[in-house]
């Protein structure tokens, strides 16, 4: 036995960070409680994301404007909350930075739920809601959102519409979740929005670069009965073969294009990068669903006219109620108040999207379960001094990924295994008023899912490795104008012992220690000049029990250890947190990291 949990067995109640519910609060609640109340916290209770940095500026808003107030009580399979947006006069564009603020509570106990919100249709925020553990949890989230101008400004002179979807059930518990949304405008003398000494940028350092200024058009690629689906604007995915597609007509004087993916896993795929490889043994025994045994692989792609433009491993956005629930509070996971979304510079490809005629942008999930909800923004340049430019793909070099998937299992122990590498190239020109520029895309990619099970099943291991270099190259007349490197690495792992408490298929603590990073380096060099260089280092440390029933955690305790750093040139940003048993222990934050001890 795990020497730790033979601790915690004999002194459950000894032990201060474990939170055993009290029998009064253990019967009042329903058979499918996924967890129980934690006496220790006084309510209300916040819970936030560490690796963060603040978006807003320490300078007041021209203007802020509450765009959209609503409780989501029982909302399962309805349409988004939609509302009508009205802007105050005396705020007018351009601004020079826009934030987007969520501000939301918990009434009362509820599970953690997905959810998203649109300006006319497009996507602009993917995030989870916590898993409120108490009545009266709140959290906020905030966003800079300067890369959606082109849609604020649409929406502000055509009284556009604000959605948010956010499905919850009060069936089982009680909890109603009320939101409110509101925009933040900037004008004047904000750090510009591609100003490095702008830390609200610092918290996705990729966009700085990917987007430099804001596109002048976003074209929305998701479901286009939105506001009355009950799946609102989201694609469903439920299967590797399934590739649903949008038909957009993008102007004839685009000269430069990115498509930005948003993604989430559900159900079946909900801890998708912890699921073992598929074999005769795991079906038939040992408890995993034939749908779960897959392996941990998964790849979001897009295509045009069903031909595949680029993809990306996703980053392991851990939910709050995944692996052990008493990690995610009061501290969420990596990207989980806001989901990472995934760019693809789809510039090589513009020459043949430039004849004015609808083309279909298709987006899929390889090897998924049901299910995923994707969308996508077409973010689109277009040159103001012409009316029509022309442009061509000259390379195109995508070869399937190279992967190899093995698994052996006896009994219920063994491993599996999936590894998948490859490297692909696009290069296109467009022609345009800046010169006739051809823009060449490099992504290499290089990732490893491993799961090991060991004694009779009750200990595990996974371990998984994602690595991906993209390079952007613009050049004319063979000269490279600017070069681009991104370097994003994803690395997790979990380990977890588990003991029966008395028969099999009854509850099991289980005992789990994990880490999982996310990690990018953006190298830009323009005209020659000295390049710029940026780290980001996301991390979090997690360790503790919880007594699981039936895949839900009843009780338990977690000590997280989160740790944010960012540096470039100019800035270093560095916030480090520390929880035990739901309590935040150490809280530090530098703008300059000399003054925090090294970590
Ligand atoms: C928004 O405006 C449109 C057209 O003016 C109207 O039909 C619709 O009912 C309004 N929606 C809401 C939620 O107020
Ligand atoms: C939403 O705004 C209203 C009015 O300003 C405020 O009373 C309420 O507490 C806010 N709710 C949340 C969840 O922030
Ligand atoms: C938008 O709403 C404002 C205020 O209700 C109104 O004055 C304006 O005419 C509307 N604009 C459009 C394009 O409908
Ligand atoms: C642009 O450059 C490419 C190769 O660099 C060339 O093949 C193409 O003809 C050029 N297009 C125009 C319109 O000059």
């Amino acid at each position: 036995m795990h020497p730790s949990l033979f601790l915690l067995l004999l002194f459950p109640l000894s032990c201060t960070t474990f939170y055993l519910p009290t029998a009064a609060a253990a019967s009042s609640l329903p058979e499918s409680s996924p967890l129980q109340t934690m006496p220790a916290i006084s309510a209300p209770f916040e819970h936030l994301d560490p690796t963060l940095p603040p978006a807003f500026t320490g300078q007041s808003p021209k203007c802020s404007v509450l765009a959209l107030r609503h409780h989501f009580a029982h909302t399962l399979g309805s349409p988004p909350a939609s509302t009508n947006y009205t802007h105050p006069k005396g705020c007018p564009a351009p601004w020079t930075r826009i934030v987007l603020e969520l501000s939301a509570s918990a009434s009362d106990l509820q599970k953690d739920r997905v959810a998203a919100v649109w300006i006319d249709g497009a996507e602009i925020l993917r995030t989870s809601t916590p898993l409120p553990l108490a009545p009266d949890t709140y959290w906020r989230v905030e966003k800079d959102i300067t890369q959606y101008t082109a849609l604020l400004t649409r929406l502000v002179q055509t009284n556009g519409t604000i959605s948010m979807m956010l499905e919850n059930s009060i069936a089982a518990l009680p909890g109603i979740y009320s939101v409110n949304l509101t925009f933040h405008f900037y004008r004047g003398a904000v750090a510009a929005a591609h100003d490095a000494r702008s830390l609200g940028y610092a918290a996705h350092p990729t966009i700085k670069s990917l987007y430099r200024d804001p596109a002048d058009l976003i074209v929305p690629i998701s479901h286009e009965k939105g506001y009355c689906s009950s799946g609102g604007f989201w694609f469903r995915i439920d299967n590797a073969l399934h590739v649903p597609t949008a038909a957009v007509t993008i102007p004839r004087n685009a000269y430069r294009a990115v498509l930005e993916i948003f993604s989430s896993y559900h159900e079946a795929d909900k801890s998708w990068y912890t699921n073992p490889l598929r074999s005769s043994y795991l079906q038939d025994h040992a408890g995993f669903s034939a749908g779960a045994a897959n392996g941990g692989f998964r790849q979001v792609y897009a295509t045009i006219d069903g031909r595949f433009v680029g993809g990306h491993i996703p980053f392991a956005t851990i939910y709050p109620s995944s692996i052990n629930p008493y990690f995610w509070s009061p501290v969420t996971a990596i990207g989980a108040f806001d989901m990472p979304s995934y760019d693809i510079n789809v510039t090589p490809f513009l020459g043949l999207m430039l004849d004015g005629l609808p083309h279909k942008i298709g987006l899929g999930v390889r090897d998924s379960q049901p299910y995923w909800l994707l969308t996508a923004n077409l973010h689109v340049w277009v040159d103001a001094w012409s009316d029509s430019l022309e442009g061509d793909l000259v390379e195109y070099i995508a070869p399937e990924l190279k992967i190899s998937r093995q698994a052996g299992w006896m009994s219920e122990d063994g491993q599996s295994e999936v590894l998948a590498e490859g490297l692909m190239q696009f290069a296109g020109w467009v022609s345009s008023s800046n010169g006739n520029l051809t823009t060449r895309v490099i992504q290499k990619v290089k990732f490893k899912n491993q799961v090991q099970v060991h004694n009779r099943g009750t200990f595990s291991q996974v371990e998984m490795v994602n690595k991906e270099q993209t390079t952007v190259e613009v050049s004319k007349e063979r000269q490279v104008l600017e070069r681009l490197q991104l370097l994003r690495e994803g690395p997790l792992q979990v380990q977890t012992s588990s003991i029966n408490m008395n028969t099999m298929g009854g509850p099991r603590l289980e005992r789990t220690r994990m880490y999982h990073q996310l990690q990018e380096t953006v190298n830009l060099n323009r005209n020659q000049q000295a390049a710029t260089t940026s780290t980001l280092i996301d991390r979090q440390d997690a360790e503790g029990s919880a007594l699981m029933r039936g895949g839900s955690a009843e009780w338990g305790s977690g000590d997280t250890r989160s740790i944010y750093k960012y540096r470039d040139e100019r800035t270093c940003y560095q916030r480090t947190m520390n929880t035990k048993g739901g309590v935040i222990v150490a809280d530090s934050t530098s703008p300059s990291c000399s003054s925090v001890a090294d970590i």
